[in-house]
């Protein structure tokens, strides 16, 4: 069994060396894959924990009443499990998810333009490929960053290219006047964000929205709006179903929009990789001629669906569609509140910034336009005396991980720290090892 043992740190520098040069690792632009293998290997073999702030994933059981309603279909609906599902999702879901849609980002869509995919990363590829395939010249993604670095890479692998904006320099009527010298070049066809964003927790204004939404319209690209966080800006309370305040959302401002909802954070559901695709009912019939090519019809609703859906995974497991219907029809009725449970990750944000900011840490996204960046899911920090590649080491010297933000498309040196999979225990090791960190990078 690994045991803390605080008099280890700081691990020697030359050991640390070591163990990226065998992996050959670059720290710059690691991966967080190669960093967990990293991390694994210096923490067995010096002993220790290592807090684990470069997971992005949940750190939260899911809610019974999914897993039970799983379990209901797997016993009594098992000729389900012996036929291929519907591509475009089963009636259950589309129905809640439009009811949810409904009652919490008061936007109205019929089941019809609800579709699930297998997680949000397969409803995010399938958006990227009909955005940037909708005109021969619009092949360029822009993405509003800094953002979830395997979205670039779907880019990559879909053949398109990637253009980018970083909310760090733009905000407000700059990121507008931005949006529009980019879009006005008829090179991008669609923009892709996340607000909350992974990783700086910079959530869009109202105004923002409004404004790239009628950018979108003028010059007629999609938003791909990937929800992943959706609704987590704690400082607003959108948890009571159809009552205002509603989530922002840009379907209030376009008709060009795909909303992403993810399973994965709201209901810590990411092991049963399910999400759901709105598209907005003006997109789902609109027609763009290049599509032909690609999807067999000009028809964006049935190119997602039979063009998209079909040849990637032809589908998505039933049971998940079930637990993710019921998690829906929960919410819808009050019964249950995911703000509730997600609320943790704010709780924990706001203790460990404190903590780093104690010991001579800084924010690097530190404003959310007129207000202090919200507390949520991940946050950003960088320290004075160092790059991000040389931040990132000293880290490891004194087991902490994070991912360096350079991966995530940002210009600012820095290290993204998530928060989820921290606990009470590990705040006190946090504070103990900042301590001595500080101490002695001071001499
Ligand atoms: C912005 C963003 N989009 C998408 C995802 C992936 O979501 P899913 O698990 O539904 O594929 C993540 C996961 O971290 C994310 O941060």
């Amino acid at each position: 069994m690994i045991k803390n043992k605080q008099n280890i740190f700081p691990i020697s520098s030359q050991y640390i060396e070591k163990a990226i040069k065998s992996f050959e690792i670059d720290l710059e632009k690691i991966s967080i894959r190669e960093l967990n293998k990293l991390v694994d290997e210096v923490s067995k073999n010096n002993k220790v924990n290592f807090l684990r702030f470069e997971f992005g994933i949940p750190g939260l059981e899911p809610n019974k009443l999914a897993i039970k309603e799983e379990i209901r279909i797997l016993k009594n609906k098992p000729h389900l499990i012996g036929t291929y599902p519907p591509f475009d999702g089963i009636p259950y879901l589309k129905k809640e998810t439009a009811s949810f849609v409904k009652n919490f980002l008061n936007i109205n869509v019929s089941p019809q333009c609800c579709i699930p995919t297998v997680g949000a990363m397969h409803g995010g590829l399938i958006c990227q490929s009909l955005a940037g395939r909708l005109r021969q010249s619009a092949n360029t993604i822009l993405f509003l960053d800094p953002g979830f670095p395997v979205n670039k890479l779907q880019t990559k692998f879909l053949g398109l290219n990637h253009d980018s904006i970083d909310l760090y320099d733009f905000r407000g009527q700059k990121l507008l006047d931005e949006l529009e010298r980019k879009l006005s070049n008829s090179l991008i066809g669609g923009v892709l964000w996340s607000s909350p964003n992974n990783p700086s927790w910079v959530c869009l204004k109202e105004e923002e929205l409004e404004g790239i939404g009628k950018l979108l319209t003028k010059y007629d690209a999609i938003a791909i709006e990937d929800a992943a966080y959706l609704g987590m800006d704690f400082r607003t309370d959108y948890s009571v179903p159809s009552q205002p305040p509603y989530i922002p959302t840009i379907a209030n401002y376009t008709k060009n929009y795909f909303i992403i909802i993810s399973s994965s954070k709201i209901f810590s559901y990411a092991g049963q990789r399910i999400a759901v695709t709105i598209i907005s009912p003006d997109l789902m019939e609109k027609r763009f001629p290049n599509l032909k090519d690609f999807y067999n019809t000009e028809k964006v609703g049935h190119a997602f669906v039979h063009g998209g859906i079909y040849p990637t995974t032809a589908g998505v497991s039933q049971t998940p569609q079930y637990a993710l219907a019921a998690l829906f029809e929960a919410s819808n009725k009050g019964k249950f509140s995911f703000f509730d449970d997600v609320n943790i990750y704010a709780l924990r944000a706001n203790k460990l910034k404190k903590i780093f900011l104690k010991y001579g840490f800084q924010l690097v996204y530190a404003e959310d336009m007129d207000e202090p960046i919200g507390d949520g899911f991940y946050f950003t920090i960088t320290h004075p005396k160092f790059d991000s590649k040389k931040l990132l080491f000293e880290m490891l010297r004194y087991g902490m991980a994070g991912i360096p933000l350079e991966t995530t498309g940002s210009r600012k040196e820095g290290v993204r720290i998530c928060v989820s999979l921290i606990s009470n225990d590990d705040m006190e090791d946090l504070e103990v090892r900042l301590k001595l960190f500080k101490k002695n990078i001071s001499h």
